[in-house]
């Protein structure tokens, strides 16, 4: 008896080959300039991802998490303030807002689209709220006018880190809120080979802080107006990302794809997030509740096929944030969403045959 071949959750071999060529002559290109820090080619990575978001400015930074942070400290937000967000995200969302000296305040989301939920979110905000951080998390969207109703005058920064290409009536993700920020870690729909990420936004003053920020604070050579930081996206990234970003759409429309074939033989047998009607997500992540996720995950294991968790432990209940979260705070759809959370292997590269694979040991 033969072995089927594993499934791996993520195959970041099979989307680099077929493009394998141009990404070693970008890389080349960089290192026989030695151009590794800001200069043309970053900058025109950045045109070309802020005309693909279509947004007037896309900045280059090290990390999703930085993109985060750097929007907050443009905006002034610092200890005394509180941030909105969610408990079902990734900490790095949480994290930039610990940076600044704020306080991480969350809403629980939506049993239905697991996104931010509105209702929930105009009880917590307070005359000390500053900022409110929906998460467009799996690659689904966030009730962007709904929260945009309840926030009033607030700024909203949209947390894209899973999003790119994403579209919210017609809108990208990012390009929404008053500035959104982006995550090119590797396994991200569009990912770098190593840390890296953005922040897109149409306000000229965000550009310009966080220009200055991410370069030590520098406004002109030599002149340091504020302490910044060593935030910049490498040159070496941004050319990959660069040349990565032109299959971008079809990897995407390949993902629907994916999670069409999912959809189609799980729906009714195990509960997953529905997108919001006029969206069209990227599914980043294609997650589904199980009463037993680690004995599923441990039974697809035996057949070679790799699964994932994001994220097992809600943000609220993290020791690293319990100092920011009042001992009762209880968030049970977050909680139970965290506790049941199964992510099944998603990439463009998937095939329908691998796909009726998992679901054949799912069923
Ligand atoms: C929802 C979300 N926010 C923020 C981040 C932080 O991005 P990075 O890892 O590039 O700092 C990530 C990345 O994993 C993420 O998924």
């Amino acid at each position: 008896m033969t072995t089927p071949k594993p499934i791996p959750y993520l195959d970041l071999k099979a989307q680099v080959a077929p493009i394998r060529h141009d990404i070693d002559a970008a890389i080349a290109d960089v290192v026989d300039n030695t151009a590794f820090i800001l200069g043309d080619r970053l900058e025109r990575f950045e045109k070309h991802f802020a005309a693909f978001c279509g947004a007037p400015h896309a900045i280059g930074v090290d990390s999703g998490t930085q993109a985060l942070h750097l929007v907050l400290r443009a905006l002034g937000i610092g200890a005394g303030d509180e941030v909105i967000t969610v408990p079902n995200t990734f900490i790095a969302t949480v994290e930039a807002i610990v940076y600044t000296g704020a306080t991480p305040v969350f809403v629980d989301v939506d049993p239905v689209t697991w996104m931010m939920d509105p209702e929930k979110l105009e009880r917590a905000i307070t005359r000390r709220t500053k900022a409110i951080m929906p998460v467009h998390l799996f690659g689904h969207l966030a009730p962007m006018d709904e929260i945009r109703a309840v926030a009033g005058d607030l700024p909203i920064i949209e947390d894209s880190c899973q999003a790119h290409g994403a579209l919210y009536k017609g809108k990208r993700a990012g390009t929404i809120g008053i500035a959104s920020a982006f995550s090119f870690y590797p396994g991200k729909n569009l990912g770098g080979f190593g840390d890296g990420g953005a922040t897109v936004t149409a306000d000229e003053r965000i550009d310009a802080v966080l220009r200055s920020l991410r370069h030590h604070g520098q406004g002109t050579k030599n002149l340091h107006d504020s302490v910044g930081y060593t935030g910049r996206l490498d040159t070496l990234q941004a050319v990959i990302l660069d040349t990565k970003l032109p299959h971008l759409e079809g990897w995407n429309a390949r993902r629907r794809e994916v999670a069409g074939w999912y959809r189609s033989r799980l729906e009714g047998r195990y509960r997953m997030p529905e997108p919001l009607p006029g969206t069209t997500p990227v599914h980043h992540i294609f997650p589904i509740q199980s009463p037993d996720p680690e004995g599923l995950i441990a039974r697809l294991r035996e057949q070679g096929i790799s699964c994932g968790r994001h994220y097992p432990v809600p943000c609220h209940r993290q020791p690293a944030l319990a100092g920011f979260v009042p001992v009762d705070a209880s968030f049970p759809v977050s909680e139970d969403l965290c506790e049941h959370i199964v992510s099944l292997p998603m990439y463009a590269e998937m095939t329908k045959e691998m796909v009726d694979r998992v679901c054949d040991h799912l069923l």
